[in-house]
C-alpha cells in the first residue's frame, strides 16, 4: 500500500457555494429565454452540474458526455475518445459546454470540435477551474470560477483515480 496522500484544502464548500454563484449569474443573464442544452463532461463535472442548474431559473435540458482521455493517474494520455455520447439533438441548439477543469485543455478543445461539427447554434464553455500552467491548447472559458496554481486537486467531483470525488472542499493532493 502506498502511503494515504495528505490533502489540504485551496477553496473551502463556501468559497466554492460563492463562485458557483457568480458564475449561475452570469449564465443567467445571458441565456434568458434561450432553452440551452447544458452538457457536463463525466465524471469530473456531476457535482457543480447539480449545484448549478440548481441556480438557473430558465428552462434548460441536461446531456452528460463521457470522454476517455486520462489512465488511472495524473497525466492525460492525449488520445481522447466518445465514450458515452449525447441523446439530444445538438443542431441549431445553444449548447454550454459545463466542465470541472480545463487542464493541458486537450480534453476540452477535442469536445468543442466534436460539437462544433453538429451545427449548434450557439456554442460557450463553463469551467468551474482552469490550470492555466498545463496549457498545451488554447482555450477560451466563457465562465470560468477559479484559477488554479499548478497542483493536482481533487474533491467536488475531481478525481484521484476515482478517490475524493465525494469531498466537499476543493484540496491540493500533496506530492
Ligand atoms: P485535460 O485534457 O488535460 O485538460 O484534462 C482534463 C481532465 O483531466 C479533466 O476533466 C480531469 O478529469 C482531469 N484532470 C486534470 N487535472 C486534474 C486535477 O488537478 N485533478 C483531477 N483531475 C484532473
Ligand atoms: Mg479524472
Amino acid at each position: 500500500m502506498s502511503p494515504q496522500p495528505k490533502l489540504r484544502i485551496l477553496f473551502t464548500r463556501d468559497e466554492i457555494e460563492t463562485t458557483v454563484r457568480k458564475l449561475a449569474a452570469e449564465i443567467r443573464k445571458d441565456y434568458q429565454g434561450r432553452r440551452p442544452i447544458l452538457i457536463g463532461i463525466l465524471k469530473g463535472s456531476f457535482m457543480f452540474m447539480a449545484d448549478l442548474i440548481r441556480l438557473l431559473d430558465f428552462p434548460l435540458e441536461v446531456e452528460f458526455i463521457r470522454l476517455s482521455s486520462y489512465g488511472g493517474g495524473r497525466e492525460s494520455s492525449g488520445e481522447i475518445k466518445v465514450v458515452q455520447g449525447l441523446r439530444s439533438e445538438v443542431r441549431g441548439r445553444d449548447v454550454l459546454v459545463i466542465e470541472d477543469i480545463v487542464d493541458t485543455g486537450l480534453t476540452t478543445v477535442f469536445l468543442l470540435d466534436y460539437l462544433r461539427k453538429k451545427k449548434p447554434a450557439s456554442l460557450k464553455l463553463c469551467a468551474l477551474t482552469d490550470k492555466p500552467s498545463r496549457r498545451q491548447v488554447p482555450v477560451t472559458i466563457d465562465y470560468l470560477g477559479f484559477t488554479l496554481p499548478n497542483k493536482f486537486v481533487v474533491g467536488y467531483g475531481l478525481d484521484w483515480d476515482e478517490n475524493f470525488r465525494n469531498l466537499p472542499d476543493i484540496c491540493i493532493l500533496e506530492e
